[in-house]
């Protein structure tokens, strides 16, 4: 069975062909990183208009890469939401006009079960059950998992997503888009207890999480103490690289210690860490010690499988496929599509 998947929901067009779930044929990615630079964000509007330009010639390479035609295909996946509703409208009308086309079955996948996916597409079998956390630009959440498709959400952010936040600290400080690379590189000159930083607690006892409280900390510590936008972004001034270090490692923090929490409530068996900030290098370190002292298995995917691609989008359009989950062509791009239902702490407690 093979899938051509197509991934446009913010500022990456891609595509890719996977066979059987399991093996990616290709995965082509076009960046628009150097597009959205210079504005600090992505600028939705641009987004559009570099996707329209590109989707065609990316399908084609991830076509030619993977060495198959339409004929070859057996289904066609598209991220429908969540998203940006300009871009994820560019993938879903190219998807719906290939499907109608060629008489390919069209599959709708939500572009968060894409990267919680990624992991399975990667290492295959895992120990169930699972918590999958997602840390990207646009979002940061945990989910409890027993297997691919089956999703609660234990705990989501209530104001920023974490990698937001990296890109926020960064523009501030006068970095580049995206944030969250250059922070990881400069972080590791700078000592991480130096900064006092507050760490978001919920007063309700839940493990939401919460990023825009540091976030306002760096702007203040930043007005404070007379920091302004660096003019050599690769030689920051050592307070500049402690500040950031300092930040890096409570966000970093922040999350580990609601992930712990949540793995003693839930007896996870593992740890499925997905999206941008999952190639966090110290994120990655942490998660790997904590997984050897609480034992848990943890896992992340690759850097390629962790940034948005469409490879995890065609793997979990084949299980789609398979469940026989085929969207109409009345398909529409869904802005603020969700995952999973929220889990109440009554029926937390509850689980055996
Ligand atoms: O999953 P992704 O490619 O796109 C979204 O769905 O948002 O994630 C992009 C986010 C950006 O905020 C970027 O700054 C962050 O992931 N990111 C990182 C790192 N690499 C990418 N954050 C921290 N450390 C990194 N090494
Ligand atoms: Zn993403």
């Amino acid at each position: 069975m093979r899938i051509l998947g197509i991934e446009t929901s913010c500022d990456e067009t891609a595509a890719a062909v996977v066979e059987n779930g399991k093996t990616v044929l290709s995965s082509t990615v076009f960046s628009q990183v150097e597009v959205h630079k210079k504005f600090g964000g992505v600028v939705p509007e641009l987004a559009s208009r570099h996707h329209l330009e590109r989707i065609g010639p990316c399908i084609q390479a991830a076509m030619e890469t993977a060495a198959v035609g339409f004929r070859d295909l057996d289904g066609i996946a598209v991220t429908n939401g969540p998203g940006l509703v300009g871009p994820l409208l560019v993938g879903v009308s190219t998807a719906k006009a290939i499907s109608f086309a060629h008489h390919l079955p069209l599959l709708a996948v939500n572009h968060l079960e894409g990267h919680i996916e990624s992991v399975w597409l990667e290492h295959g079998e895992i120990p169930l059950p699972g918590l999958a956390l997602i840390v990207s630009g646009g979002h940061t959440s945990l989910y409890r998992t027993r297997g691919p498709g089956d999703y609660r959400i234990l705990a989501e952010t209530r104001d920023d997503a974490a990698g937001e936040a990296f890109d926020k600290v960064a523009k501030l400080l006068g970095f580049d888009y995206p944030g969250g690379p250059i922070i990881d590189r400069l972080a590791r000159r700078g000592n991480p207890r130096a900064v006092p930083l507050p760490v978001a607690r919920m007063s309700d006892g839940s493990l939401d999480f919460s990023f825009s409280g540091i976030k306002t900390a760096v702007l203040r510590y930043c007005q404070a103490n007379s920091i302004k936008p660096q003019d050599d972004p690769d030689n920051p001034s050592q307070q500049v690289l402690d500040l950031l270090a300092s930040f890096q490692s409570t966000v970093v923090e922040n999350l580990i210690q609601r992930v712990r929490k949540a793995v003693r409530i839930e007896r996870s068996a593992s740890v499925l860490v997905s999206g941008g900030v999952a190639c966090n290098s110290l994120l990655r370190e942490r998660f790997r010690e904590l997984a050897r002292k609480d034992r848990f298995r943890f896992y992340c995917p690759s850097p390629d499988l962790s940034l948005d691609n469409a490879a995890m989008v065609a793997a979990v359009g084949a299980r789609h496929l398979r469940e026989g989950r085929i969207a109409g062509l009345d398909l529409n791009a869904e802005p603020n599509l969700r995952l999973g239902k929220k889990l109440d702490r009554q029926s937390r407690r509850k689980r055996p």
